[in-house]
């Protein structure tokens, strides 16, 4: 059984066997580099494995992630949680609900944990208001395990200047905004301990993926 569905929603929940992961973490914390990793040791462990993300992991959410990251003028934050979480709506209900269904590997770069860092930390809307929203959007999934990549928002912006020739509407935000979003995952993370994995991602991405893999060998048995 995975794809956990918290006590609100359980009732609605499809059975799923599938193994949903999320990676987590700032703007420049090393997701893509972990989650290509990840996917290869996952096959070679003999798994199917979607990999997708947040947002755009669905053609309409394609267009979403379009206006959220790139809309020129003022998004409110309540339009840009709304944003967010109707991505996440479509994507659950036509991506990962199904994959998990066939009894897939759902490896996904961000999700509910994202909009209560970036809305609710970063945008400094109500936390709970936007992990509910979320989990409404959701259908209740939670993640069998959240992968948090923790840096040092000076570290990771400085690792962003090396590979980006602009910035998106989230990543230009200033870095007391990053700092706040930071402190929130670790926070979402001490208050869940079962369902996160915290990695220290300022050491080499080998080094890191290892210990990724040594704890999913250890919390979930990858080969079925
Ligand atoms: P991401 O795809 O990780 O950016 P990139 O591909 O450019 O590295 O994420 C896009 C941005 O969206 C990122 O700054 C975090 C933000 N975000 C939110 O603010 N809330 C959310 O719920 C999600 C999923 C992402």
């Amino acid at each position: 059984m995975s794809g956990s569905q918290t006590s609100e929603t359980a009732a609605t929940g499809a059975p799923e066997d599938g193994l949903f992961i999320t990676l987590e973490g700032g703007d420049g914390s090393g997701k893509s580099t972990q989650a290509a990793l990840l996917e290869e040791w996952l096959t070679g462990q003999g798994r199917t494995v979607v990999r997708t993300r947040e947002p755009g992991g669905t053609d309409a959410g394609v267009e979403i992630r379009e206006i959220v990251l790139h809309h020129r003028g003022d998004i409110s934050p309540r339009a840009e949680a709304l944003l967010y979480a109707a991505d996440r709506a479509h994507h659950v209900e036509t991506v990962v609900r199904p994959a998990l269904a066939r009894g897939d590997v759902v490896l996904q770069d961000r999700y509910l944990d994202s909009s209560v860092a970036y809305q609710g930390a970063g945008r400094v809307l109500d936390a709970d208001e936007i992990r509910k929203l979320s989990l409404w959007a959701a259908q209740g999934l939670l993640p069998d395990l959240t992968i948090l990549l923790d840096l040092d928002e000076t570290v990771a912006r400085a690792r962003l200047d090396t590979s980006r020739t602009r910035y998106d509407r989230l990543e230009a935000e200033k870095a007391d905004f990053h700092a706040r979003v930071r402190s929130a995952y670790l926070q979402l993370a001490s208050a869940e301990p079962q369902r996160f994995l915290v990695v220290d991602a300022a050491r080499p991405a080998d080094e890191i993926a290892t210990e990724i893999q040594a704890e999913l060998g250890r919390r979930i048995a990858p080969t079925r």
